[in-house]
């Protein structure tokens, strides 16, 4: 597609599909022209949360969580982190498990339910959730996801307003934007969209990994033998297998890319799984290397909306691998086939990895 149809009309949804590193990286960052608000009715939590508004509201809402996901106070978390890598590792009793169920799943779901203010016995529901909004049945299924969501946190909300923490539902509840506190929707906006975007991409990207280095025989070695590539082999997993293939916008006037017109209103999904593997930006991009001298992936997006939670991925999953690299001399991955991947073209990822 990169090739022969870089701008590409779908007829059958009516959505147009950009592939090229440079035209992904502009329909992401440039958002005067490619709005993140996709629906004009805006009654569900989610249209209401930072990725899907625009300036000047995506603006102020943003910098009110800035500070508890910036570097400085997430590194303050690393202990907490390590201390439940280890607890995790240490509950694997047999020389063969399967890798997402015993650690790359609940490791995000319970470092973010410490971070929320949520407890951590709650993790069933919250994968039932988090999986219901990826694979799209949380807004077409029997089942009225979002309303259960809603519920939980009005609830979770309420028990904070009368007994605070030191938690970010407390500090959400007392923080203010433009001199108001922030609306019912908004509150519940931000923190389904917390749990559930910090929750199935950090899974991915740690588990990406492993079936990375598996396929190519060697790196995990090299990664054993010297954990100073940790960070390196991440930044790769992200470019090479990006847990996030796709972002969606809509167009707020006639736009032209490629000499290709896009009108107004119209919906635009950025593939940044293809964007990453340009060959006009990347040094043989089908090769996993995970010594990479300029790696600009845009796995955690660009511009305004650039992931907020892109610290904390890469923090959990360095200690993930400081961990495994520390018990584990060799790790190899067993039978996979389609029905172990995360069925989903927005995510990309295992739903089951057996290793042993
Ligand atoms: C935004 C990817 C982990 C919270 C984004 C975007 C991408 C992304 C591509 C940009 C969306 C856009 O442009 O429309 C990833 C990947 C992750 C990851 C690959 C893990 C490897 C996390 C975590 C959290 C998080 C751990 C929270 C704890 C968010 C939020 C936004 C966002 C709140 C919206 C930011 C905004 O609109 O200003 N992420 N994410 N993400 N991510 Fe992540």
């Amino acid at each position: 597609m990169r090739d022969r149809s870089p701008v590409y009309y779908d007829s059958y949804d009516g959505s147009w599909n950009l592939f090229l590193y440079e035209d992904v990286a502009r329909a992401l960052s440039e958002h005067q022209t490619f709005s993140s608000q996709l629906n004009e009715a805006a009654e569900m939590p989610l249209s209401q949360s930072l990725i899907q508004l625009d300036p000047p509201r995506h603006t102020r809402l943003r910098a009110l969580v800035s500070k508890p996901f910036s570097p400085a106070w997430i590194g303050k978390r690393a202990d907490k982190i390590r201390e439940i890598c280890t607890s995790l590792l240490e509950s694997v009793k047999s020389d063969q498990f399967d890798f997402v169920r015993n650690f790359s799943y609940p490791l995000p779901v319970m470092v973010i339910a410490d971070i929320i203010g949520i407890p951590r016995d709650h993790m069933e529901r919250f994968k039932e959730w988090s999986d219901a909004v990826v694979t799209g049945q949380a807004f077409m299924g029997q089942r009225d996801y979002m309303s259960e969501m809603v519920t939980y946190f009005s609830e979770m909300v309420r028990e904070r307003q009368r007994d605070p923490r030191d938690d970010l539902i407390s500090m959400l509840i007392s923080s203010e934007v433009d001199g108001k506190p922030l609306s019912p929707q908004e509150l519940m906006g931000f923190l389904i969209l917390l749990l559930i975007a910090g929750n199935e991409t950090t899974t991915n990207l740690i588990s990406n990994a492993v079936y990375s280095m598996n396929e190519n025989p060697g790196t995990y070695d090299m990664v054993v033998s010297d954990r100073s590539l940790i960070p390196g082999m991440l930044e790769e997993t992200l470019r090479y297998r990006s847990p996030v293939q796709s972002m969606f916008r809509r167009t707020k006037a006639d736009v032209t890319v490629r000499g290709v017109t896009i009108p107004a209103n119209s919906y635009v999904t950025a593939w940044i799984g293809s964007a990453n593997h340009d060959e006009r930006v990347f040094e043989e991009p089908e090769k996993f290397n995970i010594e990479r001298k300029e790696n600009r992936h845009i796995a955690f997006g660009n511009g305004i909306h650039y992931c907020l939670g892109a610290p904390l991925a890469r923090l959990e999953a360095k200690i993930a691998f400081e961990e495994i690299t520390e018990r584990f001399r060799e790790i190899r991955v067993g039978n996979i086939d389609s029905a172990s991947m995360v069925s989903s073209t927005i995510v990309y990822g295992f739903k089951s990895l057996p290793v042993s």
